[in-house]
């Protein structure tokens, strides 16, 4: 690995139009990837953060990419992935989006229901390996409603990761909106599971990093 390295992180939700002035979004807040951001930077690691629509700071030192949608998201991580040693793809990105964007205000005359037709986004961490050519470590997320350990096992080989981080998103107490987190780190090369106690999402970034750094 090149000194410093340079880490990509995904970070954030993301926004899929519904008409000019509506889209579909989800609970993320992006604090977990600026987290991861701001504990590579000072690390003295290059940082490129691939942020969908959020409302925090970028951290100092790092070199931030705004992007809207999930297809904006894959874009940017297929442009910027070359250049990184290692991609922590951390945000939630939609996993479905409007068939189409209507050009125009959708307005209340009509039926009084009406029905989204909605297509499956291509799925960025999965892509890393195969279509990107990505060789550096990877590091994926699992969010989970059920069945955490299980899930992220089959999405840590499914996606070729290095490395996966077991978020469980039921719980009010930690993920999304939160300012901690609990999570599990597995890993590819048989070490076992590691299971982090609940700590603020800026201390659980280093314990994160740390284990990057010893892939
Ligand atoms: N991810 C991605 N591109 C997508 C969807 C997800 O890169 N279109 C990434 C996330 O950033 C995360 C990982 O894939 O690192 C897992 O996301 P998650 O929502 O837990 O899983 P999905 O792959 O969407 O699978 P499912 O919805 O079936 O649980």
């Amino acid at each position: 690995m090149s000194h410093p390295p340079t880490i990509l992180i995904t970070a954030g939700p993301t926004h899929e139009a519904i008409d000019p002035v509506r889209y579909l979004a989800n609970r993320s807040s992006g604090k977990m990837g600026f987290a991861l951001a701001a504990a590579a930077a000072a690390r003295g690691w290059n940082v490129i953060l691939i942020s969908g629509p959020v409302a925090l700071t970028t951290p100092p030192g790092v070199t931030r990419v705004d992007v809207e949608s999930a297809a904006e998201m894959f874009a940017a991580v297929r442009h910027h992935c070359p250049q990184a040693d290692m991609a922590i793809l951390a945000a939630a990105v939609a996993d479905f989006t409007p068939l189409q964007c209507a050009d125009q205000k959708i307005k209340k005359s009509g039926p009084g229901t009406i029905t989204l037709t909605l297509e499956q986004t291509k799925d960025i961490l999965g892509s890393m390996r195969h279509e990107f050519a990505f060789h550096g470590k990877l590091i994926g997320f699992a969010a989970e409603t059920e069945n955490l350990l299980d899930n992220a096992q089959q999405k840590l080989i499914r996606k070729g990761c290095d490395m996966l981080v077991a978020n469980d998103v039921s719980r009010s107490d930690i993920g999304f909106a939160s300012a901690n987190n609990q999570v599990s780190l597995l890993f590819r090369d048989g070490r076992p599971t590691l299971h982090l106690p609940f700590m603020p999402k800026s201390e659980l970034a280093k314990h994160i990093l740390a284990q990057c750094a010893g892939l």
